[in-house]
């Protein structure tokens, strides 16, 4: 499956492991995240694309008894080893298949990755992947910046730029605003494009919400919600 990917460089993964979610524009998806999740104790978890691990650890801050964490980045994942030693999280660098057997995992949980896949058919390939994990039933919930978000929106955490004019599959730089900020080669995908490749890969769109808080320190936060949270279901 491999695809004309974004490379973190080893600064990167270290700028990116130092983000966070309290605090930053990354808060309201996830706190929809925790709530539409709940309790997951017991089960077996699947983060796709786990950067530097900070979605692996928030499944098991909701008590996940195991979590598959998987990306290509051999420097994100690289940095994830070396932070979460110990945890109950099992790393692999891949490119395309994820090393576990059909339908064994109780659930999947993806945060902001398929904007760095560059076709649909990619996305559609990589969530056919994820569902073979599944058991019937289970859920996937997967986070993206809110289409609406990306034109020309400023946030605590990333900047998009000024383009009001992107449609499906166009390149985008996001600004990363960590302490040492760098610039991600994402691309622009539409509710309907996630939609429409979730279905074809067997899943049941149960809900799409754009969390946003309504007073605080924010930026455009209080304007455009930064997020989009889309909850599935394996059929
Ligand atoms: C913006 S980071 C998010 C990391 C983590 N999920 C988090 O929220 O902190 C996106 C990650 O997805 C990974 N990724 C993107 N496309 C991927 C693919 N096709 N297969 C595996 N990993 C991928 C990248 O390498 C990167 O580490």
């Amino acid at each position: 499956m491999a695809g004309n990917h974004f490379h973190y460089s080893k600064k990167n993964a270290i700028a990116y492991q130092t983000l966070g979610i309290d605090g930053t524009s990354y808060e309201f998806p996830y706190r929809e995240a925790e709530r539409i999740l709940g309790d997951l104790k017991g089960q077996k978890w699947l983060d796709f694309g786990c950067g530097t691990g900070r979605s692996s650890t928030f499944l098991l801050q909701l008590n996940a008894k195991d979590v598959t964490a998987v990306d290509h980045d051999q420097n994100m994942i690289g940095q994830a080893v070396s932070i979460h030693a110990g945890q109950s999280i099992t790393f692999h660098l891949i490119e395309g298949t994820i090393p576990v057997p059909d339908a064994t995992l109780d659930g999947a949980f993806s945060s902001y990755v398929f904007m760095e896949m560059d076709s649909l058919d990619l996305i559609g390939r990589t969530m056919k992947e994820i569902a073979r994990t599944l058991k019937p039933g289970s859920r996937f919930v997967s986070l993206m910046h809110n289409p609406a978000a990306c034109l020309g929106h400023d946030y605590v955490s990333y900047t998009f730029p000024d383009n009001k004019s992107l449609k499906s599959g166009d390149p985008m730089g996001v600004t990363i605003k960590s302490l040492d900020p760098f610039v991600i080669s994402d691309y622009f995908w539409t509710e309907e494009d996630y939609q429409q490749v979730l279905t074809a890969a067997g899943f049941e769109v149960r809900s799409v919400t754009f969390p946003r808080p309504t007073s605080g320190t924010w930026i455009d936060e209080l304007i455009v919600p930064p997020g989009m949270v889309i909850y599935a279901r394996k059929k």
